[in-house]
């Protein structure tokens, strides 16, 4: 027998409703704020996400599923959906169609981490990417989407954590007094953080062992430029405003190096280890590194098994799509045509039909009806045609009558809104 891959999940059965629940608010809520749909492949040219997650992340350096085809190309299924989406959008000179674009995707994504709860190698995102403004509007608009996409699923129990990386420049001065803070403390830190100190010194800030060290180290904030700091100030003072609740964490850094000014990320209060249902920010240089034109862009994405998680653990109801509602049951040859007539009736009502295909005894078929969790039966009899009839059953009280066949599919509707 062979068995998924480790970190992959088979999504069917009960779990199927929270995905339609989350792909539906997720596509009004992109409709809702005027983005469109966009879906790139799932795997592009390996350099693409080197060139703009960053060859010193962990995504490039250990998670990324990476091959060579047979054309012999560097091939990479795709990590995150951000580069991909910037790749589309200079490849297809969407800057033509005007800006800022939005656009939004939701689809796989894969990364080789070590499976846990929440964390999978195949795991899925919503994500939606604003391409082209600069304005402290853009990041308050992005931040008020991915809050009400949260609410409008029923989720409570989450926070929304902001910070500023500032400009490049900015950054290469909090750099310099990173490396200063840790130089001399080097010895103290993790192996992990010990490479990272030559590599990607932000990344020291969210190391989950050396936390009492990232206390104490130099805030971003402080080496922010006026522009920078007055973009991130009336962001917050808008936000504010608009009583939409976050948090600031001067050592919030993402694990993505395109980004730069404002970022954030969403978490949940009872999702565990993996707390982020969801992350983003700016990153302006993006667009003009992969070979556009100047455009100042960011967005953000969720990923959909965490959210899944949250709203088990919220237990909050989420409305089973009306499916196998109905079974039509049949016996004998003169049946068989009656009962399909029917079925196809009831569909052209908006009905979820499940007809007997098996050849089965009335028995076995009622016995799988009750397996499917059908509300109701019909059976068509040879015996109860001759008279013109059908049997309608309601398969949760055991009720049972006789209806005149051109009755049946009227019938059968008022018992389905009755249940
Ligand atoms: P990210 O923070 O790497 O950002 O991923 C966004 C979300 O995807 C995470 O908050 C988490 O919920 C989910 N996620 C990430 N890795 C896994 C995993 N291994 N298993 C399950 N869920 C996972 C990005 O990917 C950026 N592209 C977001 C963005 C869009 N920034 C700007 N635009």
């Amino acid at each position: 027998m062979y068995k998924k891959i480790k970190g992959t999940e088979d999504i069917y059965g009960k779990d199927m409703k929270y995905w339609y629940y989350i792909e539906k608010i997720a596509r009004e809520t992109a409709r809702l704020y005027g983005y469109s749909e966009i879906r790139t492949p799932i795997f592009e040219q390996t350099e693409l996400f080197v060139r703009s997650v960053g060859k010193d992340t962990d995504i490039v350096q250990k998670e990324m599923y990476t091959f060579e085809d047979k054309g012999g190309r560097s091939i990479t299924l795709r990590p995150e959906g951000t580069a991909p989406t910037i790749r589309a959008f200079v490849e297809n000179s969407m800057v033509v169609t005007g800006l800022p674009k939005r656009l939004f995707y939701i689809g796989p994504m894969f990364r080789y981490e070590r499976p846990q709860l929440g964390r999978q190698r195949q795991f899925h995102q919503f994500g939606i990417e604003l391409i082209g403004s600069s304005s402290p509007m853009a990041d308050i608009e992005t931040i008020i989407i991915a809050d009400k996409f949260i609410k409008n699923l029923g989720l409570v129990d989450y926070k929304i954590i902001i910070n500023s990386l500032g400009c490049e420049r900015d950054r290469k001065k909090y750099r310099e007094a990173l490396k200063e803070y840790y130089g001399n403390i080097l010895d103290k830190v993790c192996d992990d953080c010990k490479k990272r100190y030559n590599t990607n010194v932000l990344r020291l800030l969210d190391c989950k062992v050396d936390v009492e060290y990232a206390k104490n180290a130099p805030k971003i904030i402080d080496y922010l430029c006026e522009n920078c700091k007055n973009h991130y100030e009336k962001t917050k003072e808008i936000l504010k405003e608009l009583d939409i609740k976050f948090e600031e964490n001067p050592r919030l850094v993402r694990g993505l190096d395109y980004y730069n000014g404002i970022i954030f990320e969403i978490h949940h209060g009872k999702l565990g280890a993996q707390s982020a249902v969801g992350g983003g920010g700016r990153y302006d240089k993006l667009v003009k590194e992969l070979g556009g034109p100047d455009t100042p862009s960011l967005g953000f994405a969720v990923g959909i098994e965490r959210l899944i998680i949250a709203l088990k653990n919220e237990n909050i109801p989420v409305e089973d799509f009306k499916n196998n509602e109905i079974f039509v049951a049949h016996l004998g040859e003169k049946a068989k045509l009656v009962a399909l007539e029917i079925s196809e009736e009831l569909r052209e009502n908006g009905i979820s039909v499940v007809f007997n295909t098996m050849e089965r005894g009335l028995s076995s078929q009622l016995k799988h009806a009750s397996r499917l969790k059908c509300k109701l039966c019909i059976i068509v009899g040879e015996n109860e045609l001759e008279r013109d009839v059908v049997i309608l059953r309601n398969l949760e009280t055991g009720d049972q009558v006789e209806i005149e066949r051109d009755f049946i599919v009227g019938t059968a509707k008022e018992w389905l809104e009755e249940s």
